[in-house]
């Protein structure tokens, strides 16, 4: 197992994304703030996709330029395309992150696109982002599964992985994009790409549809990876994934990580703030057991 683990909290950009009533974008800006202040390294901010794909995240240039940029804290955007990273630029983003999947089916749905065409247009996207020193972070989607697919092959998995290290993103995300996955097949699709991509430039990134999500983490840090998504109090979901629900939740992955004695960084206790915080914003309980357990305490 590791011994740090970073932690890249996806809440601002795969927590909201997918939420129906618009979040103001005051409270956007105030969650990133927050979680800034938490001793997290790595916080995805929004996302420059198509604002009638995601209308949630349209405000994504003044919600990147409102916040406070904290030294030693990278704040990637997800970008789909050319159109999508030329926006970033405006703002002045110094990281962003492309994302496809390993199913063709999904990714149709999701960027109406197949997989070798999505890869087709993050090249000219890497090229730029070399040239103006900006660093990509890359995702798989649907690694574990897929809803209009079913299973998804780990060749193919493997593929896209490769795929897109090789064409420059510094860390492939792998995601349950619909929390189908178990210890055991995520143990097994880790292992796979680890063999095409070096462990230290891979992540993982599970949904807990099943509740699976923290048993599959456990399994892959056995693997050896030591960079895990997850999202304040488990907001999340995927518009375009049928049937997919939150994130695993971050308050929850750093109770488990220093209980195993692995460094995060992180203050628990003021991510369990944020969590509460976010949660009561969107009206609903917290979606992370680790933030209640600590609000009852
Ligand atoms: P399209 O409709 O094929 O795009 O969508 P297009 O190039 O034909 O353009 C159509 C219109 O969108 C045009 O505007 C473009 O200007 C505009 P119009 O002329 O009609 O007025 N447009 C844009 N506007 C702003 N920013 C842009 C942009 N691109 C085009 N970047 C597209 C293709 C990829 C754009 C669309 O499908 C899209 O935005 N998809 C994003 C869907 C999404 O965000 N899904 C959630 C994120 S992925 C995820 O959650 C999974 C992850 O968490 C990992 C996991 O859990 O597995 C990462
Ligand atoms: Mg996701």
């Amino acid at each position: 197992m590791p011994q740090r683990v970073r932690i890249v909290e996806v809440g601002p950009r795969d927590g909201l994304q997918n939420e129906s009533a618009q979040v103001p974008t005051a409270a956007k800006i105030e969650l990133i703030d927050r979680l800034s202040a938490t001793g997290l390294q790595t916080i995805e901010a929004t996302s420059f996709v198509s604002p009638k794909w995601v209308p949630q995240l349209a405000d994504a240039a003044e919600v990147y330029a409102g916040i406070e940029r904290r030294p030693g804290v990278a704040y990637p955007v997800l970008v789909p395309n050319l159109q999508g990273y030329e926006r970033t630029r405006a703002v002045g983003a110094t990281e962003v992150a492309v994302f496809t999947a390993a199913s063709e089916a999904f990714n149709r749905r999701n960027t109406n696109a197949g997989i070798d065409e999505s890869l087709a247009r993050f090249a000219p996207v890497l090229e730029r982002a070399r040239a103006d020193g900006v660093r990509v972070r890359g995702y798989v989607s649907t690694v574990l599964g897929c809803p209009y697919q079913g299973e998804v092959p780990l060749a193919d998995v493997v593929r896209v992985a490769r795929a897109l290290h090789a064409m420059g993103c510094y860390e492939v995300s792998l995601g349950d994009t619909i929390g189908v996955g178990t210890p055991g097949k995520a143990r097994t699709m880790l292992r796979a790409v680890a063999m095409e991509v070096p462990m230290p430039a891979l992540a993982v990134h599970f949904h807990d549809t099943w509740g699976q999500a923290l048993a599959n983490v456990l399994a892959c840090l056995e693997e050896g990876v030591a960079v895990v998504d997850s999202a304040v109090a488990g907001a999340g979901g995927c518009p375009y994934a049928k049937g997919a629900s939150g994130n695993v939740a971050s308050e929850d992955v750093v109770y488990m990580l220093h209980g195993l004695g692995i460094d995060t960084g992180i203050d628990l206790d003021r991510l369990a703030d944020t969590g509460r915080w976010l949660a009561a914003l969107l009206g609903r309980d917290t979606g992370s057991k680790a933030g209640k357990a600590l609000a009852a305490a």
